[in-house]
């Protein structure tokens, strides 16, 4: 794509031709050795640990026999200390399997299954410190994932690492779909689609579908007391390092021997549908729910909110003539809530600290006080009488101290007032993260560095003894954490729907690529649902009605914002039945179809109901696939609400909006054709049999 063509095709070759292991400077020295392997339980995936003649270790990923990641190297920089590198010997290697099925208290599917072969290697110097580190691979049959663990021991007590020298050296050329690491947009970055030698310092999620046809994502899970990875180019062709995110001024990762690191995952299928079964493993490498039982106050669902007149600058988060969070303006979301059984309503600007310039600075924010002209004892009383709760929010700035400082009384205040969801937010450039040590001295740090993924986990710890959930925007990336602390409801970290108000709004690609990227990661508040199509200055949002309805299904969160003006929904009201009806909560996920950045048809099964609903999504092209509705239940007819793109519907045009809507009989193993305009979407409620004659 960037490379002319001809280079392209030289740089096939040669690795084509030349065995993986050759091109590798790890082997020109000496020969590699493989020391331990292990394989899937199925048998496809295998890993095998090598040393090279000076003692150096990598490992090596084949699927089908054939090398999916050539020998990659294995260790660490330290910032007081020689590197763990060479000399090292095996010291001894340990194995075990689990194959158990655990529950999700909510998700896209009831039960996840672990199934999972597991190799332990040991690693000690020969030579100077003697050393010892452990890696232990865990082999599934869609993917492995592998961790370090540092132990305590005399000449290594306090570990100060600079950096990972751990590699992902792919042993084919490929695409990748990526977004830059260290920019000042933080997470919110549009997906760039290059070759596998395009790529620069990447974030993960990074997909990849290899020459072959392999879809692979790379990514990290648990990611808990150390700095989050990103994918930095190494001189080999095709291949990554670890690139640890810094601290300030200080080792990324600082921490008493005696840890374990984040797991690197490799998620491996066939096709992209394939690889959203597969980001599976990050939940199965994160340890379970250490909350027990939350099922009375951990509740998924949907939110409206005071939130779209901001986006589009009609009102003000601080306060003044345009102030948004005013008591009557938040009873009139609860009367919309309340009368499409919309249980949350979100509340920004509530709060004092917003009227100076808070981009960047949260230092006035207080999140137990309300703005004079926001009556929270009268509001929640109304909401209660109307059975809907408020969503709160804790807009930092980035000044994360000073909000360190606050947590307890800020989660005491929501919990007292029925609150049992609170967004955060940390819009500060990256790198600008405002941190204040105990004796006064201030740094500045990156969301995605240690001392940050600490702070997200004090605020995710503090808020669950307070029983409240977070939905973290401007957050650390999604390393699957939603599995032991489940009140980790959501996050943003990306570029959600706030954006198609923006000037640089976000092509009609951008869900089919998120899908297959961020959205392996876990769930996003992506705040769908603008059946206005219209942002800020009146501009016209590139997307169809129809795909504003299919992105509550593409898009999974427990928590989902109807996230446009009742006075929108009010002029479409053929949106607001699909949209009431709409569960976030799911026992059962099937990826009917897809492509990366290209198109993606998700069908999932209503939790407490037998009813399916299906989202699919296209990118700019006008586009048609089937779908065999074998997921339904044999020998019922179910009523298919369809919501289809309508006659003439582009989202270039003034027919963005033209949506069709339509009943028709359906049984199992039917086939539908599913059209998307340019720009479009489809979206599809089977109502079951029985459901019908329930009162929902
Ligand atoms: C950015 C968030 O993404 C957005 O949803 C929020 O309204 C603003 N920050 C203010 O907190
Ligand atoms: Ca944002």
């Amino acid at each position: 794509m960037n490379r002319p063509a001809p280079l392209a095709l030289a740089l096939a070759v040669t690795t084509l031709a030349v065995p993986a292991s050759a091109q590798d400077d790890l082997s020109n020295k000496a020969t590699t050795n493989v020391v331990a392997k292990a394989s899937s339980p199925n048998g496809r995936i295998t890993v095998t640990v090598a040393l090279d003649g000076e003692g150096r270790a990598s490992y090596a990923v084949q699927r089908d026999g054939k090398p999916l990641l050539a020998d990659s190297r294995l260790g660490f920089l330290f910032t007081d200390a020689p590197k763990i590198d060479r000399a090292l010997t095996l010291a001894g290697q340990t194995r075990d399997k689990v194959d158990t099925t655990w529950t999700q208290p909510w998700g896209e599917w009831a039960t996840i299954r672990d199934n999972h072969n597991e190799l332990t290697v040991k690693l000690r110097e020969s030579k100077s410190l003697k050393r010892e580190i452990g890696v232990t691979f865990r082999l599934f049959d869609d993917g492995v994932g592998f961790r370090y663990t540092l132990p305590k021991q005399p000449n290594m007590t306090r570990v100060n690492i600079a950096g990972e020298l751990t590699e992902f050296a792919f042993a084919e050329p490929g695409t990748a779909w990526w977004k830059p690491a260290y920019l000042w947009n933080r997470e919110e970055y549009l997906y760039r689609k290059t070759p596998l030698d395009g790529v620069g310092t990447a974030q993960t999620v990074m997909t990849v579908k290899l020459a072959s046809g392999t879809h692979v994502a790379l990514h990290e899970a648990a990611l808990v007391d150390y700095a989050g990875m990103n994918l930095r180019r190494s001189d080999r062709p095709n291949a990554f390092i670890a690139d640890l995110t810094p601290g300030s001024g200080a080792p990324a990762v600082s921490r008493d021997a005696g840890f374990s690191t984040p797991w690197r995952t490799i998620a491996i299928a066939d096709d992209a549908p394939g690889l959203y079964y597969a980001s599976r493993i990050g939940l199965n490498l994160n340890e379970p729910n250490k909350l027990g039982d939350t099922s009375a106050w951990i509740k998924p669902g949907k939110f409206v909110g005071v939130w779209w007149n901001m986006i589009t600058g009609h009102w003000s988060w601080a306060r003044g003539p345009e102030h948004g969070a005013t008591t009557a303006n938040v009873k009139r979301y609860i009367d919309f809530a309340a009368a499409n059984r919309i249980p949350g309503v979100l509340v920004e600007g509530w709060n004092v600290g917003w009227d100076g310039d808070w981009f960047g600075n949260g230092k006035e924010m207080q999140f137990d006080r309300p703005t004079e002209d926001f009556d929270a004892a009268e509001v929640q009383r109304y909401a209660a009488s109307k059975g809907v709760h408020l969503i709160g929010h804790h807009e930092t700035g980035g000044s994360a101290s000073h909000y360190d400082g606050q947590l307890d009384r800020a989660f005491a205040y929501a919990q007292a007032r029925g609150i049992p969801v609170v967004k955060t937010g940390y819009v500060t450039d990256a790198g600008e993260i405002e941190r204040t040590d105990a004796d006064g001295r201030q740094h500045r740090e990156w969301h995605e560095g240690q001392w940050m993924v600490n702070h997200y986990a004090r605020v995710v710890t503090t808020a669950a003894k307070y029983k409240v959930s977070i939905d973290s925007h401007e957050p650390v990336k999604d390393t699957g954490l939603r599995r032991t602390y489940p009140n980790w409801m959501a996050r943003e970290g990306g570029r959600g729907m706030e954006y198609m108000s923006w000037e640089s709004k976000n092509p009609p690609e951008h869900e089919a690529n998120l899908a297959f990227t961020q959205l392996l990661g876990g769930p996003m508040d992506f705040t769908p649902g603008i059946v206005s199509l219209k942002g800020s200055k009146n501009s016209d949002i590139p997307s169809t009605l129809a795909k504003q309805l299919a992105n509550y299904v593409v898009i999974y969160s427990p928590v989902v914002m109807v996230a446009d003006t009742p006075e929108a929904y009010a002029q479409h009201p053929n949106t607001l039945k699909f949209i009431r009806e709409v569960p976030t909560d799911w026992t059962d996920t099937r990826v009917l179809n897809g492509e990366v950045g290209d198109y993606v048809t998700i069908a999932r099964k209503a939790k407490g109901s037998n009813d399916w609903f299906l989202g699919a999504v296209g990118d700019e092209e006008a586009r048609s696939t089937s779908v065999t509705l074998d997921f339904l239940d044999a020998g019922k007819t179910y009523t298919a609400e369809i919501y289809r793109d309508g006659p003439g519907a582009d989202y270039r045009t003034n027919a963005r909006h033209a949506m069709a809507v339509e009943t028709r009989p359906v049984t199992k193993g039917d086939t539908l054709t599913i059209a998307l305009a340019p720009g479009g979407g489809q979206a599809i409620r089977f109502v079951a049999p029985a459901a019908k004659v329930r009162r929902r």
